[in-house]
């Protein structure tokens, strides 16, 4: 049974907490949150749950075997070095830090004490993702021209990073997962239109070897709440769509190219379109929240090593590094050396 704290319980903590307190090898024994309001509403909910407002009753508990952090992005360095260095293992939610020097600090603290360190990297767990992993694997979809990607919506709207650090992990872990490949440059422009310096919607363009490019567009000051990926392969093209409960993925037989239809100069080539079927593939729904928690503890019991891991998180940091660089050059283009 791993014993567990949680740090952080505003609007995405409960939902880690509800998972974690499904799991039947681990406890919830303790919450934490400068808020007493949301302490209150855990207690209610959780009767048997300590609740404290000061972090280091979690962190100095030797009963306690793990932690979880749920806390705004820029806090998250200092709480995890914190946590490592009391031989606690560590859940942080995404993004691990917004520096990638601290990722790989923190990646070797966690070596050096021999604990877990996971980075809530959601969507690795996420069954639709992998189908469409599986796509671009086994030839599916042939060889991937580009990927564009939408997470936009209102709200909520954080105060301490901007909308690319904020939604943007969660598509850049995805394209590293998809492509397996990192991008070796990326543009990115965006507009602060509600509080000065912190934007509010970011266009982020990658650039891959081998030709592929990918583009994503998040915003939280948009009417549409939009969760959407558009893959285009030369054979097959799929778009996921993490919004629907019944079409998750759309798989189309829809292809371009062009044929020589001649010797002639003159028409020497012939487009032609394909527009076969569209099919939409059965998905697992397990929640993949509660796949990862699951991930957690058994890496714990098992001494083993995440898959959304503090090195997949650095990467993540790194290019998102590289993509605040080119906007406050608004739209310069950044090479990333990793
Ligand atoms: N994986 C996902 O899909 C997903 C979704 C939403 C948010 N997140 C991530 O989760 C983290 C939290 O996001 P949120 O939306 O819940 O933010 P939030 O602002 O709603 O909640 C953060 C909570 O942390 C508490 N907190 C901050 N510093 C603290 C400290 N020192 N000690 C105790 N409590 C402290 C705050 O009081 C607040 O209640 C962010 O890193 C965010 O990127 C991940």
């Amino acid at each position: 049974m791993v014993r567990l704290g949680v740090i952080g319980i505003g609007y995405w903590g409960p939902n880690l907490v509800r998972n974690f307190n499904e799991l039947s090898n681990c406890k919830i024994i303790k919450c934490c949150d400068l808020d007493t309001k949301k302490l209150e509403n855990i207690r209610q909910k959780y009767p048997d749950m300590i609740i404290t407002k000061d972090y280091l009753d979690i962190i100095k508990d030797k009963n306690l075997d793990a932690v979880i952090i749920a806390t705004n992005t820029k806090s998250h360095y200092k709480i995890v070095k914190d946590v490592l260095s009391e031989d606690k293992h560590v859940f942080v939610e995404k993004p691990l830090t917004t520096n990638s020097k601290e990722c790989l600090e923190l990646i070797d603290l966690a070596k050096k004490k021999n604990k877990v360190l996971m980075v809530g990297y959601v969507f690795e767990y996420n069954s639709a993702i992998k189908k469409l992993k599986e796509y671009i694997e086994n030839g599916e979809l042939g060889k991937i021209n580009y990927i564009d990607m939408i997470r936009t919506g209102h709200g909520p709207i954080r105060q301490d990073v901007n909308v690319m650090w904020d939604l943007a992990p969660h598509d850049i872990y995805i394209l590293l997962k998809l492509i397996d490949s990192k991008p070796d440059s990326v543009i990115a422009r965006g507009k602060a239109f509600l509080k000065n310096g912190v934007e509010d919607v970011v266009y982020i363009n990658l650039t891959f070897p081998n030709n592929k490019i990918a583009n994503i567009h998040v915003s939280w000051l948009n009417p549409a709440k939009k969760r959407e990926i558009t893959i285009v392969g030369d054979k097959k093209m799929a778009i996921f769509n993490d919004i629907s409960q019944d079409r998750k993925i759309e798989l189309y037989d829809k292809g371009a190219a062009y044929s020589e239809i001649s010797s002639s100069e003159f028409d020497k080539f012939q487009l032609l379109l394909r527009d076969g079927d569209i099919t939409i593939p059965k998905i697992n729904l397990e929640e993949p929240l509660k796949t990862e928690a699951k991930e957690f503890i058994s890496c714990i019991l098992e001494n083993r090593t995440p898959l959304s891991d503090g090195i997949k998180a650095y990467y993540v940091t790194k290019i998102l590094e590289a993509a605040e660089e080119s906007l406050k050059k608004n739209g310069g283009v950044i090479k990333i050396v990793y």
